[in-house]
């Protein structure tokens, strides 16, 4: 368990005051624009919210335009080689716009930047970015825009120190309805396969009163569903348990969510936690990555098949609606097609709500890359297909429960595939379209459900 130290406003302030300043000399006619895009999973996403505004205190605005930006930021993601190839496209192509607008300054952050061989590569060969810095150098931003804006220095500060945690800090959220709260930060548990642990360093849980007082304000503040944020929220330092239970008794109509889960941590005290809440969603994204011994324990998740399905069989027993969600990770070095089977198999068992399969990706510096990985990657696109194939039926076998239920969804926005309809989701999460006003849009509300697809449900306002 990490120590947090709570840097104040005041020691942010020092270098604040002094970009402050340079910016109103730079930018005496107008307000300077920040285009800001986080890769990656909910917690980068969060990151990048802690960046924005620490930047509008600065005096920044910010633009959906990169080409209209006087900063630009790309908060990374390192967990896939798609993920990193993503972003190298994505850098290469603002070496155009680096010519036509010279002043513009680029930045690169997160995980991909913080490691080292990434940084190098940026520094060599992308000669169009100005700063690269890591998950722990957030804190040095304003110094850091200080060096590039005044003395036109290239900055790379990818240096680890985990002791640091800033609480005073506020998220600038876009979303006025759905609010995601960190509440640890780092990963310990190394499994074989994944770089999260040498990019986000070890685990360091925020202070228990600095969460629920956060989850309070967001709550008066009108948010409706709140995410709990943690690589693995069950080994919170201060009882994750503990923490929705205070959580829960905050008065107001709101859910609560969160991720990711750990199986070696998912206990009963967990589940009855959940089943007996008023505001946590009766539903558990438990990543399981495959649905045999032999890879778990290659993989170093430390749990059985047989420990697994212990908590899903203890959490239906006492709510039979209890709703799971996973990960699957196909082709892991020296996975057979046999064992790959065993993971359709276990799919079908739990019948999960929503999969997120994943080809296996070999990431430098992790135990997995020394495996002999000999699938082809042909074959992994085609195991990949087969298990989406079988989410597909059993989606749908599950979609099918809700046909002519009432169902109380949450209004997100206008559906992306019907824009007449507007959307929205059941507490276990589950997409439902219909059609309504757009002043629906962040409210509850009661949804009859008519037809059942195999990714959403459509319905009628009840
Ligand atoms: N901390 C979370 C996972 C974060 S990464 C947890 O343990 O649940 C999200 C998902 O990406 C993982 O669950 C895994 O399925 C997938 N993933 C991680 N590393 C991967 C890799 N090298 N190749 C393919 N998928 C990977
Ligand atoms: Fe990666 Fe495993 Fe940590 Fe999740 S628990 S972030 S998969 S090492
Ligand atoms: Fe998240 Fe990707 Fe980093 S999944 S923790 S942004 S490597």
């Amino acid at each position: 368990m990490g120590k947090p130290i709570y840097y104040s406003d005041k020691f942010l302030n020092s270098s604040l005051e002094k970009l402050k300043e340079i910016i109103s000399v730079k930018f005496s006619e107008r307000q300077p624009l920040c285009f800001l895009h986080s890769f990656g999973c909910q917690q980068n996403v969060s990151d990048g919210e802690k960046i924005k505004e620490m930047l509008s205190r600065a005096g920044y605005g910010f633009t959906d335009a990169a080409e209209n930006a006087d900063l630009i930021i790309y908060n990374t993601c390192a967990v896939r080689e798609n993920a990193e190839d993503r972003v190298f496209g994505a850098i290469g192509n603002l070496k155009h716009l680096k010519e036509y607008r010279p002043d513009t300054i680029i930045g690169i952050c997160g995980c991909m930047a913080q490691q080292e061989k990434i940084c190098e590569k940026i520094r060599s060969t992308y000669r169009q970015v100005d700063i690269v810095f890591g998950t722990y150098a957030y804190k040095d931003l304003f110094d850091m825009l200080c060096d590039v804006l005044d003395k036109r220095k290239r900055v790379f500060n990818i240096s680890e120190n985990s002791d640091e945690l800033c609480e005073e800090l506020t998220q600038l959220r876009d979303d006025k309805v759905k609010a995601s709260v960190p509440i640890m930060y780092g990963c310990n548990n190394f499994c074989t396969y994944c770089i999260v642990p040498y990019v986000r360093g070890r685990e360091r849980s925020r202070e228990f009163t600095a969460v629920v007082s956060e989850v309070k304000e967001l709550v008066k503040q009108g948010y409706k569903e709140i995410m709990l944020l943690g690589q693995n929220v069950n080994s919170y330092s201060f009882g994750f348990s503990n923490l929705l239970r205070e959580i829960d008794k905050i008065d107001g109509h709101f859910r609560v969510r969160f991720m990711s889960s750990h199986p070696k941590d998912a206990s009963y005290e967990l589940i009855d936690t959940i089943i007996e809440s008023k505001h946590i969603s009766k539903q558990l994204h438990l990543p399981v990555q495959a649905g045999s011994d032999r890879i778990l324990s290659l993989m170093n998740r430390r749990y059985t098949v047989s420990d697994y399905m212990k908590i899903i069989n203890y959490a239906r027993e006492k709510y039979p609606d209890f709703c799971f969600s996973t990960d699957i990770i196909v082709g892991f070095p020296g996975e057979s097609y046999e064992e790959f089977l065993m993971t359709k198999k276990l799919l079908k068992e739990v019948g999960y709500y929503n999969v997120f399969s994943f080809v296996y990706s070999k990431r430098t510096g992790t135990k997995a890359a020394l495996m002999v990985d000999n699938i082809s990657d042909k074959e992994k696109g085609q195991w990949l297909r087969e298990l989406l194939l079988e989410q597909r039926e059993t989606a749908q076998r599950i979609n099918d429960k809700f046909l002519g239920i009432t169902k109380e969804i949450l209004v997100d926005g206008f559906s992306t595939s019907h824009p007449e309809y507007l959307c929205g989701k059941t507490d276990e999460g589950i997409i439902v379209e219909f059609k309504g006003d757009k002043c629906l849009i962040g409210e509850f509300i009661n949804v009859k459900i008519t037809k059942s697809m195999n990714w959403a449900l459509l319905g009628e306002l009840a």
